[in-house]
């Protein structure tokens, strides 16, 4: 691992900038390409701060083509080993409504990256995927073999690109791949210096909490109490996000390691469920803030119960997640109380 030159598409991102943290400290070099349509140039800052070395930074847009050879020159300089990608646009609601734009983003941006990974010949890429994939075909706990079935244009530009990645690998026997189906990632660094910062008014249950914990937003809906769960409320597989930054670090690891090419697919869960209601009784406590909710009508789309069966990524990445959820919890109040407007003064 030390000393391995790895871009980081995406890398100024809620996710991406967790990765570049855990990147520098395992002794990667990083050069994050951004745009900086959902993140913030202070992320770079507060990583070399946390990490205590530098990434590189090339801003520019993977899916415009008046980006693409500035973008290709760099990579080649830069003579990485892979790439960590996650550059991409990723609300669901906002794919329903604009599916053009979504595959017209998603896609481009990842061939622009293959390209110019090919042109340094790189062969390795670690793919930022969801366990959206999934959509609600299978019994929990979900396992890779599960079948696929996307219930929005968002979760099948992710889809799409898993199957891109594994034609190209099928293609080229010089390619490695590894597809990271994310669960629900949550938290932030328990430094209180980097976490996720939304735009606009958040649509997932952890930021909107985290605002109304703050006193940014008046009151939480929960959508539905009468699932078929424990108590009423939604079932998620919530990830702490560091623990899902060092699975990208395994992966990278696993995938320069590995003797044979092609593509593999992994979840990156904790493997067990939390339903809405504990969520809020858990930040509750870590912030000793009060959390006014009601309960709202389900959200469209939405399916009881979800979580991963993560015994892949735990035998053969040797990875696990850690961190409980009252860490997710505190270390996702430290960013928010420290950081009421996220990254804007
Ligand atoms: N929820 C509420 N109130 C809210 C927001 C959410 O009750 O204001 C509930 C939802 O109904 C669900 C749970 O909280 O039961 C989690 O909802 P999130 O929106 O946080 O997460 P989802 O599981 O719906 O979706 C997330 C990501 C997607 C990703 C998917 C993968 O947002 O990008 O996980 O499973 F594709």
């Amino acid at each position: 691992m030390n000393s391995m030159r790895i871009i980081v598409a995406g890398g100024a991102g809620y996710i991406g900038s967790h990765v570049c943290v855990e990147l520098v400290k395992a002794g990667c070099k990083a050069l994050v390409i951004d745009n900086f349509v959902n993140s913030s140039p202070k992320a770079l800052e507060r990583i070399s701060e946390i990490a205590g070395g530098d990434v590189e930074l090339l801003e520019a847009d993977l899916a415009d083509p008046a980006d693409t050879q500035r973008i290709i020159d760099a990579v080649k300089a830069f003579r990485p080993d892979g790439a960590v990608h996650l550059a991409g646009l990723k609300a669901v609601g906002e794919s329903v409504a604009e599916p053009v734009m979504y595959y017209s983003v998603n896609l481009p941006a990842t061939f622009t990256l293959v390209r110019a990974l090919e042109e340094a010949n790189a062969r390795l890429i670690v793919f930022s995927s969801s366990a959206t994939v999934y959509g609600a075909l299978n019994e929990n706990p979900i396992d890779e073999d599960g079948a696929t079935g996307p219930t929005n244009p968002y979760g099948r530009t992710k889809l799409f690109i898993e199957e891109i990645l594994k034609d190209l690998a099928l293609a080229d026997k010089r390619w490695k791949v590894c597809n990271l189906r994310y669960f629900n990632p949550v938290g932030a660094h328990p430094s209180g210096r980097i976490g996720e910062d939304p735009n606009g008014i958040p649509n997932n249950l952890f930021p909107f909490i985290a605002q109304v914990a703050v006193g940014r937003l008046p009151k939480l809906k929960v959508f539905g109490d009468d699932y078929p769960t424990r108590d009423g409320t939604g079932v998620r597989d919530y990830i702490h996000v560091v623990d899902l930054a060092a699975g990208h670090v395994a992966a990278i690891d696993y995938l320069s390691r590995k003797a044979t090419p092609g593509a593999v697919a992994f979840n990156l869960g904790t493997g067990s469920g939390v339903s809405v209601l504990e969520a809020i009784g858990a930040f509750k406590r870590a912030s000793n803030r009060d959390i006014p909710y009601e309960i709202a009508p389900r959200r469209d789309g939405d399916i009881a119960e979800f979580f991963a069966n993560p015994s892949r990524a735990n035998a053969e990445l040797g990875w696990k997640a850690t961190k409980s959820l009252a860490d997710m919890c505190a270390d996702h109040w430290r960013w928010q109380s420290g950081n009421p407007n996220g990254y804007r003064d």
